[in-house]
């Protein structure tokens, strides 16, 4: 079996069982291209200031590549005896080029390694799921240019409110997973700072150009306290905390998906692509996808919560426990690429039920508001009108009228300043055109919050 690369001031190799407990292989081999990437950049540093030869130099990065093919051809399997993917590939590296290759290390800890791949690695991840985002976005302003003529109950405490477009539902999650995408630039910006040459804790006593190393690895920035660098996790928060909000809001627009397209409410068709069907219940058509993307959400929270509690009263500076950071944001980057790359697709193809939508419109009273502020615009204190209109709702709802059955002498009866006019406001269509203030529901005001929307995302 293979040495530990720190096996120097121990006289008994760890237990078998301390083995199994300690890898973190089986999580952090995903870091090999980073890995990589930061020792070819750390290599050349150490070139730059005169620990290592051109010459040297040039082996190492000719063995590092070759190490990188061998990883991608499937030949270098990692072993747990060596830990994690940090001395799997150091130990390759000597394997191959003996004590050339136990040159690398020099000035460099697996404390500011670890950060620098997974800061590099996370770069890359988000920047993917920005554009899966920006994608699906795109998908929901599309659905919302195709459905802004379409009206249907919105609702407060998911009782009937008043109508809205459904554009204007769609833009409304636009705009919080535009929000979403901030959080994630957020969290791309703390990631961008480059760790090595912090060391183990304390920084180095040979003279390490931090700033070259930087540029080579494309960060932004370098890291201004090696005590900081070692034990910074906040940036693996930063994305946790842009996941959680992303999920909560994909949970929540599932939500009323499955609602909408239940038999109650029949206001959608979901694609037959993104339902399953029942082993015993041959009618059954379930929103599976859906609810899975509801369901994964409490994992993707959790992911959130176990990276807090895990930094939560750590003592300066590395603590084994960090080794925690990693199973679960990695897992959540998988399950965040995979909903969005769905969405877009099934919001694409759900088919709108308008017939029956319109059904649905008749019910619990929409327009109240709208008669209410009728009598406001002739001069009535809306907490009175309020009340006149609440006495209007008690009396239809109890038998069983709605306000378009209403006659002109009932009317009156509630109060002597409805006229005529009254019954030309009385459609949801108009309720919705009417409301053309800054971000409500008019037609006007959604295609304003559309053009808005593609600005972004064509800057994007
Ligand atoms: N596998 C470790 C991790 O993921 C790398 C750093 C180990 N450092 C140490 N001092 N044991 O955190």
């Amino acid at each position: 079996t293979p040495k530990a690369l720190w096996s120097g001031r121990f006289s008994k190799a760890p237990d078998e069982m301390m083995k199994r407990f300690g890898e973190s292989i089986s999580v952090d081999w995903c870091f090999y291209k980073e890995d990589i990437e930061g020792s070819k950049a750390h290599g050349k540093m150490l070139y730059k200031i005169g620990i290592l030869t051109k010459e040297e130099l040039e082996q190492i990065l000719r063995v590092l590549e070759e190490i990188e093919e061998e990883i991608e051809s499937g030949e270098f399997v990692p072993d747990i005896e060596l830990e994690d993917v940090h001395m799997n590939i150091e130990s390759r590296l000597i394997k191959k080029l003996g004590d050339l290759g136990a040159k690398i290390h020099t000035g460099r800890s697996r404390n500011d390694q670890v950060v620098t791949d997974y800061r590099l690695y996370l770069k890359k991840e988000i920047t993917a799921i920005e554009k899966l985002l920006n994608n699906f976005m795109e998908a929901l302003l599309t659905r919302a240019e195709k459905d802004v003529d379409i009206t249907l109950p919105g609702f407060t405490h998911l009782m009937h409110a008043q109508p809205i477009s459904l554009g204007h539902y769609w833009m409304a999650y636009f705009w919080k997973f535009e929000r979403d995408l901030k959080r994630l630039k957020a969290a791309l910006e703390s990631s961008d700072v480059s760790p090595l040459g912090a060391g183990a804790l304390a920084g180095s006593t040979l003279p390490l150009d931090r700033e070259y190393t930087r540029e080579l690895l494309g960060f932004g920035e370098i890291s201004k306290n090696s005590l900081d660098t070692v034990s910074d996790r906040d940036f693996i928060m930063d994305l946790q905390y842009a996941l959680s909000t992303l999920f909560i809001h994909t949970s929540g627009l599932s939500e009323d998906l499955i609602i909408w397209n239940t038999q109650e409410f029949n206001y959608i068709k979901l694609p037959d692509e993104f339902c399953t069907g029942s082993s015993m219940m041959p009618n059954k058509k379930n929103p599976d996808a859906l609810e899975l993307i509801r369901g994964k959400t409490g994992g993707v929270v959790t992911g959130l919560f176990n990276l807090m509690m895990n930094l939560k009263g750590l003592p300066l500076t590395y603590n084994r426990d960090l080794q925690e950071d990693k199973k679960f944001v990695l897992e959540n980057l998988a399950t965040a690429k995979a909903v969005l790359e769905i969405l877009p697709l099934l919001i694409d193809k759900i088919e709108v039920q308008e017939a029956n939508i319109q059904k649905h419109l008749e019910k619990g009273f929409l327009l109240a508001t709208d008669v209410a502020e009728y009598l406001v615009l002739k001069g009535v204190p809306f907490r009175k009108t309020h009340e006149i209109v609440g006495a209007i709702v008690q009396y239809a709802e109890a038998k069983d009228l709605d306000f378009k059955n209403l006659s002109m002498e009932e009317w009156k009866q509630f109060s002597g300043v409805f006229e005529e006019d009254i019954l030309e406001i009385l459609t949801v269509e108009k309720a919705v055109e009417r409301r053309e203030s800054q971000g409500g529901t008019a037609k006007k005001q959604v295609l304003i919050q559309i053009k808005e929307g593609r600005e972004i995302i064509e800057k994007a």
